[in-house]
């Protein structure tokens, strides 16, 4: 039974260059997001795409002297290449050259021109292309692009504008009040620098005259509109809006949440909604603005040429490794300094000292002490007369879905995964507690070994369901290793301690981690990163 809907996005991408770890972060995240939500019985729409028009686009392919549809075609097949890699489970991919979304972007136009929203004008100002974005000489900062601190150029051109202005007091209460834009410490920064700032929320320029790579106004030609709005609404356009390709806009509109880097929170949370709120449509129940990765304090972008390449990252530690990193290391919300000795202590610690030898010791002994197969009679009379040493972890494993849950609604990635290495730690800790090695020695302890090995493997399964959502392979792995068969691998059965079979059977496998030799990979990584 499905428990409603949950619709996520990502940012759409421009595909301007190959995409690197900022870009990577995002789209992990939103994807560990949506396997939770489907692990939960949600009927999940899970979006991601390119953002493929505009002046940076169609400058872009003119130095490589192609047209902008090669140069962005070569670069999309890319971007797909690296979400399979990275296993996102995205279930729709929008490019806003796709034929259905401009033809529901002019229809938008058209929509907010024939109610008065949007206007002819002529605009004077400054433009920051890498950012696609229009400046007034006040808000420039040290007389440069305050986003992105590189140049702008001056402007001159005939126009369309929308009323923004108009909707200045909705936008501030919007914001003002409750959840739409979290972590909330962005909040004031958006209403003080856009709304309430010196002469107020301006009215945007929706479109641009001097180049043509974009969607044409249609009746206008002239004119192309201003990649913003024509990329905002991919978010409604990939579900059917305005157009006959999809049916799904009434099933998943609102989106649950836009996840995003703080450096478009102005995009999602002034001028979307003001479009959305002219078309009288319902506005998304949440705007997550996350950190940047920077490398050096530094924020890590393609033009700057800072970039950290996933693909090479993933190949060799593996997917999940990355995937585990990008999600541990750093909150959600805030920025985080990306460097190859965190990424590789991160995976040496966590993975293949703390979870991988769990799994490797419980399946090594439990094949040692009974060859395999628990005895299901002796494990469950063990059980019954828990020692307080099994209370704790028991205990733990209890509410341990519980914590992650509250954490995961909170998108507090770092929290989540937190709670779980808790558990193994104290798993790895029960083991020198109870010190099987001991117990085996004596035939009368049988059953005593039987519950503690029980213990053991019950706890790495329901560990091994709430990491799912970051580490879908290595989930799978561990569950075969200890026996865990699809029934028991679900979010129901995380529940409680116990749903594993007192007989299971496990298989030796291959360290899921193996441990890294630090110094070695530095040196190899210095070399190909
Ligand atoms: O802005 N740290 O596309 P874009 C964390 N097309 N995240 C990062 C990052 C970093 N260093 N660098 C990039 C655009 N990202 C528009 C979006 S949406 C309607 C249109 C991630 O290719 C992060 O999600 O510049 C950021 O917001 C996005 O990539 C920007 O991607």
């Amino acid at each position: 039974m499905s428990k409603g809907t949950f619709y996520i996005t990502t940012p759409i991408y421009y595909p301007s260059d190959k995409l690197h770890i900022g870009h990577t972060y995002s789209t992990v995240a939103a994807d560990a997001m949506a396997r939770y939500k489907r692990m939960q019985g949600f009927d999940v729409m899970f979006l991601t795409g390119t953002d493929e028009h505009g002046q940076k686009i169609e400058e872009k392919a003119k130095a490589a002297g192609v047209s902008p549809q090669q140069y962005v075609d070569k670069i999309v097949a890319g971007i797909q290449d690296l979400w399979k890699l990275m296993n996102i489970s995205y279930d729709r991919f929008i490019r806003t050259t796709d034929d259905y979304h401009m033809l529901s972007i002019q229809r938008i136009f058209k929509t907010m021109y024939q109610k008065g929203d949007i206007y002819k004008g002529a605009y004077k100002g400054l433009y920051c292309t890498p950012c696609e974005s229009f400046w007034t000489e006040s808000q420039l900062k040290d007389g440069k692009c305050p986003d992105c601190g590189r140049e702008v150029n001056y402007a001159e051109e005939e126009a369309y504008f929308f009323r923004m202005s108009k909707y200045a007091d909705r936008l501030r209460t919007l914001l003002r009040g409750g959840e739409f834009l979290q972590p909330p410490s962005r909040v004031n920064e958006m209403i003080n620098n856009f709304i309430d700032c010196e002469g107020g929320l301006q009215d945007l320029c929706v479109s641009r005259t001097t180049f043509t790579w974009g969607v044409p106004v249609d009746f206008d030609p002239g004119h192309v509109v201003y990649v913003w709005l024509d990329a905002l609404f991919n978010y409604t356009t990939a579900l059917g809006f305005m157009n006959d390709t999809y049916d799904d806009y009434d099933k998943y509109w609102p989106a649950d949440v836009h996840f995003m880097a703080k450096e478009i929170v102005r995009f999602h949370s002034i001028y979307w909604p003001a479009f959305l709120i002219s078309l009288e449509m319902p506005l998304p129940k949440r705007i997550f603005g996350h950190g940047w990765l920077n490398i050096d304090g530094a924020k890590m972008s393609k033009s700057v040429g800072n970039v950290v390449d996933p693909v090479i990252l993933a190949s060799r530690y593996g997917v999940d490794a990355l995937r585990y990193f990008l999600l541990r290391e750093f909150p959600f919300g805030s920025d985080g300094n990306f460097s190859n000795e965190l990424l590789i202590t991160r995976i040496n610690t966590d993975l293949a000292n703390d979870l991988g030898n769990l799994v490797s010791r419980t399946v090594a002994m439990v094949l040692k002490y009974f060859g395999g197969t628990l005895p299901e009679n002796q494990t469950a009379a063990a059980i019954d007369g828990t020692s307080a040493i099994d209370g704790e972890l028991v205990g733990m494993v209890n509410a341990l879905r519980g914590m992650y849950e509250t954490q995961m609604e909170k998108y507090a990635f770092q929290n989540a995964l937190t709670e779980i290495f808790r558990v193994t730690s104290r798993a790895n800790k029960y083991i020198d507690e109870t010190a099987p090695w001991v117990l085996a020695k004596d035939g009368a302890n049988l059953p005593r070994l039987a519950a503690v090995m029980y213990n053991l493997l019950e706890t790495i399964r329901v560990c091994a369901v709430l990491l799912k959502p970051f580490m879908p392979i290595t989930s799978q792995k561990i569950f075969e290793q200890i026996g865990a068969h699809e029934a028991v691998q679900s979010w129901d059965s995380a529940a409680a301690f116990g749903e594993l079979p007192r007989n299971a059977t496990v298989t030796k496998g291959d360290a899921i981690f193996p441990r890294i030799d630090m110094a070695k990979e530095l040196e190899i990584l210095a070399g190909e990163l």
